[in-house]
C-alpha cells in the first residue's frame, strides 16, 4: 500500500515545495502527489492553484508569469518562517529531487491542455519518469490526450462523485490505471470491486487515524494524506 503524500507532508511543510516533498519521504511517504500549472513561457511548474496569491508572498496567474518571475516568491514564509525561501518549484527539479524510481502523482490542474500534453511526455521522457510516474486529473480529456499520445504513461481519474468507471473504460477504448475518488466514496465493497477489476485506488485526502485504518483494512493500493507520518505509524503497526 502506497502512502502518498499530499502536496508533500502538506500538514507540516508549505504544500507543493521541495522542503514538503523531501520531509514527505523523511516521514515514510512512499509516493507523493503534486499540481501542476503551465508558467507563460511554457514550462511546467508545481502549485495546487492557477495563481500564487494564496501560497506565496507574491500575486498573479501562473499562466500569466514566467518562470524568472515566480522563483521570485517565496513559497514557504507564508505557511511558516522556519521555510522561508523556499521557492515554487519545477516539475523537472522534483523529478531531479527524487530517486527517479520514486512514484510520483502529478496532477494536472492546467487548463493549457495541448501544452501541457506535449510538455509533460518530453519531460517524463527526458527524465526517464514514464514509469514512475502517475498523471491524474479530474478532467479525463487530458488524461486520454496523453494516453493516446504516449500509451506507456500511466493515467488516473479524480473524482468526488460516484462515476461509471467500466462504462468510461468501454466508451474510450483506454483503460485508466488508477482511480483516485474522495474518500467518502470508499468501503470495503467499493475498494474490492475496483480491485477486482483491475484498477489501482488512490482515495484522497486522509488525515484521520480512525477512517485511515477503515481504508487500511479495505485493503486500498494507497491513501493520499498531508500527514503521511501519522500514516506511516498505522502500516507499520498494521
Ligand atoms: O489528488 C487528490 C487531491 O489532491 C485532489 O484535490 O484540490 O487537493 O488537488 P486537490
Ligand atoms: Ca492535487
Amino acid at each position: 500500500m502506497l502512502n502518498i503524500g499530499h502536496r508533500g507532508a502538506a500538514g507540516e511543510a508549505p504544500e507543493n515545495t521541495l522542503a514538503s516533498f523531501l520531509l514527505a519521504i523523511k516521514q515514510g511517504a512512499t509516493a507523493i502527489e503534486l499540481d501542476v500549472h503551465v508558467s507563460a513561457d511554457g514550462e511546467i511548474v508545481v502549485c495546487h492553484d492557477a495563481t500564487i496569491d494564496r501560497t506565496t508572498d507574491s500575486r498573479g496567474a501562473i499562466a500569466d508569469l514566467t518562470v524568472e518571475q515566480l522563483k521570485q516568491a517565496d513559497a514557504g514564509r507564508w505557511f511558516n518562517k522556519a521555510f522561508t525561501n523556499e521557492r515554487i518549484p519545477l516539475l523537472g527539479e522534483v523529478f531531479d529531487a527524487m530517486p527517479v524510481d520514486f512514484p510520483i502523482n502529478v496532477e494536472i490542474k492546467s487548463n493549457k491542455h495541448p501544452q501541457v500534453v506535449q510538455k509533460l511526455i518530453a519531460l517524463m521522457q527526458n527524465k526517464a519518469r514514464t514509469n514512475s510516474v502517475i498523471v491524474s486529473s479530474f478532467g479525463y480529456e487530458v488524461l486520454y490526450a496523453l494516453k493516446r499520445a504516449e500509451p506507456e504513461i500511466r493515467i488516473g481519474l479524480l473524482y468526488d462523485k460516484p462515476i461509471d468507471y467500466r462504462a468510461l473504460a468501454e466508451w474510450n477504448k483506454v483503460k485508466l490505471y488508477s482511480l483516485h475518488p474522495h474518500y467518502k466514496l470508499v468501503n470495503h465493497d467499493y475498494a474490492k470491486d475496483v480491485i477486482a477489476q483491475g484498477y489501482m485506488l488512490y482515495p484522497w485526502t486522509i488525515d484521520n487515524e480512525v477512517r485511515m485504518k477503515e481504508l487500511i483494512e479495505n485493503q486500498v493500493s494507497g491513501i493520499i494524506t498531508n500527514f503521511p507520518g501519522r500514516l506511516n505509524q498505522l502500516l507499520v503497526a498494521s
